[in-house]
């Protein structure tokens, strides 16, 4: 049975004809053609779908309630690493103002002192600090990991963020990069969160693996330096990759224990660290940073696509959706931009030293 013919332009001669579901189809433009046109509006939809998402997911979805991790009892804790200034303060301080008592781990103790009589103050909670260095392997950094693996055992430890963080005095090129430099970003960034996050992580996955117990919430600060590589900064960079890496593999190993395991993404933000003094868009201050964290639990935000990461903030999320959205290119390009920059804020700084030692002559 012949059934009707359809053409698409049919002033065009010699293409073929198929038969399709009982259609004669006279194809009047080159197969090539319809499927790279098939692939092209495939993609189209894909990107539009994603672009859409990621707005839905910055300005309309909720995120997830961080009362998720605490228990009935209220005697829930929260551990937060480096947490005397920047973001970890704030951490600090949002935990406490969402109910949390807050373990405090940092090396000054009249900062810690201070922070401690803050939120006690404040927010009516408790706290307890640890005060160990943690870039420092040794008697004391291990003294301080079996105290806090023993408070954990015997308090209900909900959330750790693993915050404290260190990175280069200023961008510097690997081969000239001092050893005890490397290694102090080593220890702090890798092996002390390792440490940490295995010293609790027994008595988080008791707490939350029983049916119907809260959840437990181990958080990793990574950078976007992990995510495009920085030249310049490249022990940094490559300990926050490490730690994307790390946290993904025991994501999936503790899921079904009733742990979250997730990175979040920043790029800069206002603290000691990144010496930037004033916010802007692009810039936030650690306590609108950290607000965009703890308002987004399980939404990927600028992260879509890469499973226990998300980027919150929404301007970082933005430049983390084009660096995924334009792939090998946008790899390509953001390390030589990188590069670049990097060498820039290397001269300012190095003028800057000099600048300060001729002060300090006179
Ligand atoms: N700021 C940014 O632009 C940015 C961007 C991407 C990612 N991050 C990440 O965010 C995290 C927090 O950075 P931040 O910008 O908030 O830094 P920050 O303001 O310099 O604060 C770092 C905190 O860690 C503590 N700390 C540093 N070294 C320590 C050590 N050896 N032992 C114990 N405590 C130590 C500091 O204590 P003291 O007060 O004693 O120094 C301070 O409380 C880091 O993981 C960083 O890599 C930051």
């Amino acid at each position: 049975m012949v059934a009707d013919t359809i053409h698409v332009h049919s002033h065009l001669a010699g293409y073929p004809t198929y038969h399709i579901f009982g259609h004669d189809i006279v194809l009047d433009v080159p197969i090539s053609a319809l499927i790279l046109s098939t692939i092209g509006a495939v993609f189209l939809l894909r990107y539009t779908l994603s672009v859409f998402r990621l707005i839905l997911e910055l300005a309309v979805l909720p995120g997830k309630n961080v009362k998720r991790y605490q228990s009935r009892n209220g005697k829930t804790w929260a551990l937060v690493t480096g947490c005397t200034s920047g973001i970890g303060l704030e951490f600090a301080r949002q935990l406490a103002k969402k109910r949390f008592n807050v373990i405090l781990i940092g090396r000054r103790k009249n900062a810690l002192d201070e922070v401690s009589q803050e939120l006690e103050s404040k927010y009516g909670v408790e706290t307890k600090s640890f005060i160990v260095d943690v870039s420092t392997p040794g008697s004391s950094r291990d003294e301080a990991l079996s105290q806090i693996e023993l408070f954990a055992k015997s308090n209900d430890l909900g959330v750790l963020i693993n915050n404290v963080g260190a990175s280069h005095a200023m961008p510097v090129a690997f081969a000239e990069t001092e050893r005890s430099e490397m290694n102090s970003i080593i220890e702090t960034n890798i092996n002390w969160t390792l440490l940490l996050t295995r010293a609790v992580i027994p008595s988080m996955i008791a707490r939350s693996s029983k049916r119907g117990s809260p959840k437990s919430l181990i958080m990793s600060i990574g950078s976007l330096s992990g995510r495009i590589p920085s030249p310049l900064l490249a022990t940094y960079s490559g300990t926050k990759a490490a730690l994307s890496t790390w946290t993904k593999a025991l994501a999936e190993e503790v899921k079904e224990k009733g742990v979250e395991v997730e990175l979040v993404q920043a790029a800069f933000v206002v603290s000691n660290m990144s010496k930037i003094r004033r916010s802007s868009a692009l810039v936030p201050t650690p306590a609108n940073f950290v607000r965009s964290v703890l308002s987004s639990f399980g939404l990927p935000r600028g992260a879509q696509g890469r499973p226990y990461e998300r980027t919150p903030f929404w301007t970082h999320a933005f430049l983390d959706y084009v660096v995924g959205f334009a792939g090998y290119l946008s790899e390509v390009t953001g390390i030589k931009v990188i590069n670049s920059m990097h060498k820039d804020i290397r001269k300012r700084a190095l003028r800057k030293a000099e600048r300060e030692k001729g002060g300090k002559k006179e």
